[in-house]
């Protein structure tokens, strides 16, 4: 699968998606708020018109809610906007609270709805999630560098549980903060990383490769 992007952006992600390395979208309240989609209508018309001009790409859409009726409520609807669209739901509440497991287990396995766990630190989080069902483990490899872990080693555990237990699950490394994340992420054992488009534009580009284009445009104009 390789690299999703992070955003919410149309443009932004109809530009990269033109480039062929798109793989898939990942978004969150935080980004959609920072975007300025507004209210549940319009968080349910941008996610529909990311999963439209993806498909049959996989798109990432979060449940706003820790209450577990509602989450599954909510996940049902989201599902249903377009068959692309998988539900994000967090490891747990805002307090540790324990109810979104057994939420997520219902989703995949009773009702067939892909699910992306999200906000997860560690590669115990993530062997939980994918134990029971999840689609996607969403590792936030940046801030476990921020809180002085190693992210790679937290990927490189998780990804040998997986492919040892035979589980499912796909993992999305997430939080990109860096243009290195991106190759030593997937290096590691990640199936996806999730890009803030501002790095790509930063793996494209590199010093030595303008000045060698430079050099070939500059002699193909004194060959004309
Ligand atoms: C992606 O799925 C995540 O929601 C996102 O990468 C989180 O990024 P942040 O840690 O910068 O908020």
């Amino acid at each position: 699968m390789a690299i999703f992007l992070d955003s919410s952006k149309i443009e932004e992600i109809k530009k990269y998606k033109a480039m062929g390395f798109v793989r898939g979208v990942t978004t969150n309240p935080t980004i959609l708020l920072k975007e300025g989609v507004a209210g549940m209508a319009g968080v349910k018309a941008r996610i529909i018109e990311i999963a439209k001009l993806l498909e049959p790409l996989p798109v990432s859409a979060e449940v706003t809610t820790n209450d577990s009726k509602r989450m599954m409520e909510e996940a049902r609807d989201i599902a249903s906007w377009a068959k692309n669209i998988n539900v994000k739901i967090t490891i747990h509440g805002p307090n540790g609270e324990l109810d979104n497991l057994a939420v997520i287990h219902e989703l995949e396995t009773k009702e067939n709805i892909r699910v992306n766990v999200t906000a997860m630190m560690s590669a115990q989080q993530c062997f939980l999630a994918a134990m029971a069902g999840a689609t996607y483990v969403s590792i936030f490899a940046g801030r476990i560098n921020n809180m002085g872990y190693d992210s790679v080693n937290e990927i490189r555990v998780l990804r040998s549980l997986l492919d040892g237990h035979k589980l499912k699950a796909q993992i999305i490394a997430a939080s990109t903060r860096e243009i290195l994340n991106v190759v030593q992420w997937l290096q590691a054992g990640a199936h996806i990383v999730t890009v803030v488009p501002t790095l790509v534009d930063g793996m494209i580009v590199h010093p030595y490769s303008k000045e060698t284009v430079k050099m070939f445009l500059d002699d193909a104009a004194k060959n004309r």
